[in-house]
């Protein structure tokens, strides 16, 4: 069959078991497991369109030409599967702010995997789209489920096991998410390059890493039960210690900014006054925080009231990647 244009969408996703560190840089394999909410409000939609015309592929990543590197890599992969040669045009467009540590390479891949498989006609399983998603980015591998998801560290050395799996609908616990966005400005630090410097350099780097089995399995635990204090307990502290490794890297990485901190003593105070909430940060400013459905207004009204809040995205959790046609 002659590839034809296909379009996917898939939501961002927040980690409360974090990824941070990789032990294959060019497979993209993780040093450890991680645990993430996939997310209805922050969606990347993506077309890829072959195109016999072009002599190299092109992408428009919100309606500006930008660099094609990492996407051509991912549809290599599909014009080998499928045996057509032909570049393509792609064109993917966030609803959201891009490079902010919101996630938006997690999305990104995802849609991009999903309306490659489609446009190419491989028929790719979730399974196998998850393992060509985290090559473009470890985070995505997540995206291509809903709800609740883990994603495995692997052991083969080809990677075809480090890749995620459903573990919970998001009807079966309809947590929500309130995005405090601080900062729209693309962060200075990439995810892979701390990742990288922290791995290298950090000397809590190998405590954090031996932390990770024992928050899944905690996080795991926690969902089962849809026990939200254990949630927290896990969600706050996998966050907070990834950022004291990255903090103790040479020289330090400083993700936050002073409304980041701002935030975290908004949720501190709306826990003690028994509203069920507990933040996530990722590598950027911006405060994710996650809530119980009863409490989403009351927490969405106490961080619009912190300084330097520019302004709120109210998630519920959402679906997987999904092609549209
Ligand atoms: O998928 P990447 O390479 O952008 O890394 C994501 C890293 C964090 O967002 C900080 C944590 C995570 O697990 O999503």
């Amino acid at each position: 069959m002659k590839p034809s244009a296909a379009t996917a969408r898939a939501g961002a996703n927040i980690a409360l078991v974090k990824y941070w560190g990789k032990r294959d840089p060019v497979l993209n394999l993780p040093a450890a497991g991680s645990l993430s909410l996939t997310l209805d409000q922050l969606e990347t939609t993506t077309t890829v369109v072959p195109d016999e015309t072009l002599s190299a592929d092109t992408l428009a990543l919100n309606g500006q030409a930008a660099d094609v590197s990492r996407v051509s890599a991912v549809l290599d992969r599909f014009r080998r599967q499928s045996g057509h040669a032909v570049f393509c045009r792609v064109e993917s467009n966030n609803n959201f702010p891009t490079g902010a540590g919101l996630a938006s390479s997690a999305s990104a891949f995802a849609a991009l995997v999903a309306a490659a498989d489609s446009a190419f006609a491989t028929r790719l399983d979730d399974r196998a789209l998850s393992e060509q998603a985290r090559l473009g980015s470890g985070s995505a591998a997540r995206s291509i489920f809903g709800g609740f998801v883990e994603m495995a560290v692997g052991t083969r050395p080809d990677g075809s096991d480090a890749v995620a799996r459903p573990l919970l609908s998001a009807e079966a616990w309809p947590l929500e998410v309130v995005v405090a966005v601080v900062d729209e400005a693309s962060k200075a630090v990439s995810s892979t390059k701390g990742m990288n410097q922290t791995q290298a350099t950090s000397p809590y780097y190998p405590a954090w890493l031996g932390q990770v089995p024992e928050d899944l399995q905690a996080a795991r635990s926690a969902i089962a039960a849809r026990d939200f204090e254990a949630l927290a307990r896990v969600g706050e502290g996998s966050a907070l210690a990834m950022h004291a490794s990255a903090l103790a890297a040479r020289p330090g990485l400083i993700y936050w900014r002073p409304a980041t901190l701002a935030l975290i003593d908004a949720v501190r105070d709306l826990q003690s006054a028994g509203v069920a909430a507990f933040f996530t940060i990722d590598a950027g400013p911006q405060v994710k925080v996650v809530c119980l459905p009863e409490a989403g207004q009351r927490v969405a009204a106490a961080l619009s009231a912190i300084d330097g809040v520019q302004r709120l995205i109210h998630c519920r959790l959402g679906p997987g990647v999904r092609v549209l046609g």
